[in-house]
């Protein structure tokens, strides 16, 4: 049963009909399409084109049909070409011939772009709860190190110490930002389709924004041709579930590292690590690897749409129903990838101990000895120079820089002198650094409050 057979002799050869089919993927979609039926159902009946008897005869028809998708008993087939021609096959069965009233003013162009919108936006909802947790569990751990050191790094290499609560912060605070381009990408794609029929509008007396409002959207679309050719919501979300991965991507490169024999930071619990099936001691940062492998779908969903839209004459074109699958494996991947990241960073053990002894490793603390050398008036330009020549010593001998004796230290330079060995600690490098977004403890304790503030409202 095709929506289309009037004009053509026989059907579609086998090929055709095996390459065009979607219902296999867009049946997900079956839900919003009743839901957007029945508000098209309400403008049908306002204009006088169904009777009130027929009108509550169409949404109790609907309603059941809504019922037997949910519980399985009415299926696609793959003859249905997709979830809309499934969907009218249902109705027919239920109604007779009055099912064929509802397709009135509407076309499969402004339904399937209303129902991938409404699909998109409710799980999106979902997706930030999976991102919320996330940041959630980094944030928790977070709170238990808001004055543990760690060795922060730049390039790899020691760099200045910092606090490793600080540093998971680091992760959380690209997640807050995901969650608020969802919240601004949801903006823009509560706009209606429906109304536009196939690109034209209707001749019908329809009433686009009463439909808009009854499926939650805040307008119906200005324009008829651009409501059906546009799939920048489609793209939009595939950049921020693509960016999201990159995000997971880059937490997951870290815990591989700090898992690492060589880094040994942090240890997982065993219910979120993977052992090998010939080497027995291993244990293996999976999730982590996954999450990070998993961010090249999720891009190359977003390039797949962005490059299938690229050359598109508007209206429709059959191409676009090419912007489904994407978009649902990114909400997949996701839905795997978040809850296993969640249940890996909440049950870490961080090795405080060891994080503490490497943070000052790789003369971390010379930044500490030049601002030094500036608070006693030294341009930095040359408080730069003196340290970089006090730090060739120190690697020269296999020195710590407080290790450096008196008469070695004004050798090096007259503006060196033993009160320098004052601002090398780690602990005193950590607590110097107060300025908002800092890593010094009182300034982290005051951004984790705002995080958890901003979690508790997300
Ligand atoms: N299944 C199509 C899609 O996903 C919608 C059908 C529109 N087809 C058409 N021939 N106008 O985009």
């Amino acid at each position: 049963m095709k929506l289309w057979g009037g004009r053509f002799e026989g059907g579609p050869a086998e090929a055709l009909a095996r390459l065009s089919v979607s219902v296999h993927f867009d049946w997900r979609l079956a839900a919003y399409d009743i839901a957007g039926s029945k508000a098209h159902a309400k403008v049908l009946a306002d204009a006088g084109l169904l009777t009130p008897e027929e009108l509550s005869r169409m949404l109790a028809a609907l309603d059941e049909l809504a019922a037997d998708v949910e519980s399985g008993a009415f299926q696609a087939t793959p003859a249905d070409e997709d979830v809309h021609t499934a969907l009218e096959r249902g109705l027919l069965e239920k109604l007779g011939p009055l099912g064929g009233k509802l397709r009135a003013g509407r076309s499969r162009n402004d339904q399937v772009a209303t129902d991938l919108r409404l699909y998109l936006r409710d799980h999106a909802r979902l997706l930030a709860l999976g991102i919320a947790d996330l940041a959630g569990a980094l944030t928790e751990q977070a709170g238990q190190h808001v004055a543990t050191p760690a060795p922060g790094m730049t390039h790899v290499q020691h760099a200045q110490p910092v606090t490793f609560g600080h540093w998971l912060l680091a992760h959380v605070q690209p997640l807050l930002r995901d969650l608020d381009r969802l919240r601004d990408w949801d903006r823009r794609t509560a706009v209606s389709p429906l109304g536009a029929g196939a690109l034209a509008g209707s001749s019908l007396p329809l009433d686009p924004e009463r439909v808009a409002k009854e499926l939650g959207f805040t307008s119906s679309a200005a324009n008829s041709m651009d409501a059906v050719s546009d799939r920048d919501f489609v793209a939009e979300f595939l950049f921020v579930t693509a960016l999201l991965g990159v995000h997971l991507s880059r937490l997951g490169e870290e815990v591989v590292l700090w898992t690492s024999q060589e880094f040994g930071w942090v240890e997982l619990d065993d219910a979120f690590a993977t052992g090998s099936s010939i080497m027995p001691q291993k244990k293996n940062a999976d999730i982590a690897e996954l999450a990070r492998g998993k961010a090249g779908r999720l891009i190359g969903g977003l390039v797949a749409v962005l490059t299938m839209l690229k050359g598109l004459p508007l209206t429709y074109d059959r191409d676009m129903q090419e912007d489904k699958e994407p978009a649902f494996d990114a909400l997949d991947t996701l839905e795997l990838v978040l809850p296993a990241l969640t249940g890996m960073i909440a049950t870490m053990t961080v090795k405080t101990e060891v994080l503490a002894k490497a943070a000052p490793i790789g003369f971390s603390l010379a930044t500490e000895v030049a601002d030094y050398l500036v608070r006693k008036g030294v341009a930095f330009r040359d408080a730069h120079e003196i340290t970089g020549r006090l730090v060739a010593f120190c690697a020269a001998r296999g020195l710590e820089l407080h290790e450096v004796g008196d008469d070695d230290l004004v050798a090096i330079s007259a503006e060196l002198d033993p009160g320098v060995r004052e601002v090398l600690s780690v602990d005193s490098a950590l607590a110097a650094r107060k300025t908002p977004g800092s890593t010094g403890p009182l300034a982290v304790a005051e951004q984790l409050a705002n995080v958890e503030r901003e979690l508790a409202g997300a």
